[in-house]
């Protein structure tokens, strides 16, 4: 398992544990997650993709099982142990690209630093190539509600960018967005694995699932793994 990048093991995650509206919403979930790889979860809504990724982007903890990242067993460990690998090690974009509207575009990006550890400045700038390289940066101080789909999209993904992260955690990411963007956002995907990023992405989108750029696809149902493809 030494090329393994994430595995779990029996991952299993309960809500609302023995209450009446207790929901297992995953089930002993083995995967593994291959370094430099694209790996798609595919699955119906409702079937545990979401809670898969929060445990393996170190968002939330499994109820049981086990999660090693990078060689680390994340399962028990504190929060503020998370927190710390979450910022060092992952980029998230969400479906709804999770954005505050009412504050400007360079604010959103450098979020992902607050608390502010790193030098001012450099966070200014690093942030400033970052919308360069997407062509917003003259849009920097505008709030993100008055930026148009496209270019939402585009700060959401330098978010996810700003930390350099070794692994990107998409979730339903062209949920929201015509085919012309979802394109756009494929051909992005596919720039950070050239540059030997690691990629998840949750999906029900054909589109993404069968692209071209996908090495491995884990099918799941009723929160569990049902099968496991490879290119
Ligand atoms: N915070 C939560 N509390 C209770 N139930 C939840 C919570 N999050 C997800 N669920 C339930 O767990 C199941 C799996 O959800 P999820 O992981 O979001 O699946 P998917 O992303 O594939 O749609 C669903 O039935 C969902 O309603
Ligand atoms: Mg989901």
């Amino acid at each position: 398992m030494e090329e393994s990048l994430i595995w779990t093991e029996g991952a299993t995650k309960i809500y609302n544990p023995r209450l009446p509206d207790e929901m297992v919403a995953l089930d002993k979930a083995s995967i593994t997650i291959r370094q430099g790889q694209v790996t798609v979860l595919k699955g119906p809504s409702g079937s545990g993709k979401t809670s898969l990724l929060s445990i393996i982007g170190c968002m939330s903890r499994p109820t049981a099982g086990r999660v090693v990242v990078k060689g680390k067993d994340v399962a028990k460990l504190p929060e503020r142990f998370l927190t710390g690998i979450r910022r060092n090690t992952f980029g998230f974009i969400f479906q709804q690209f999770n954005l505050i509207r009412e504050v400007s575009v360079q604010e959103n990006v450098a979020l992902p630093f607050y608390p502010m550890k790193t030098g001012f400045t450099e966070i200014r700038e690093r942030v400033d190539r970052m919308l360069d390289q997407f062509g917003i940066l003259a849009k920097k101080n505008l709030k993100v509600k008055k930026l148009s789909g496209g270019e939402q999209q585009r700060v959401a993904i330098a978010r996810a960018l700003i930390n350099d992260p070794e692994i990107i955690i998409a979730d339903e990411p062209t949920a929201h967005l015509d085919q012309a963007l979802a394109e756009d956002l494929v051909k992005i995907l596919d720039g950070f694995r050239r540059e030997g990023r690691t990629i998840v992405i949750a999906t029900h989108d054909p589109f993404i699932f069968e692209s071209n750029f996908v090495d491995r696809t884990i099918s799941m149902r009723n929160g569990q793994i049902e099968r496991v493809s490879e290119r």
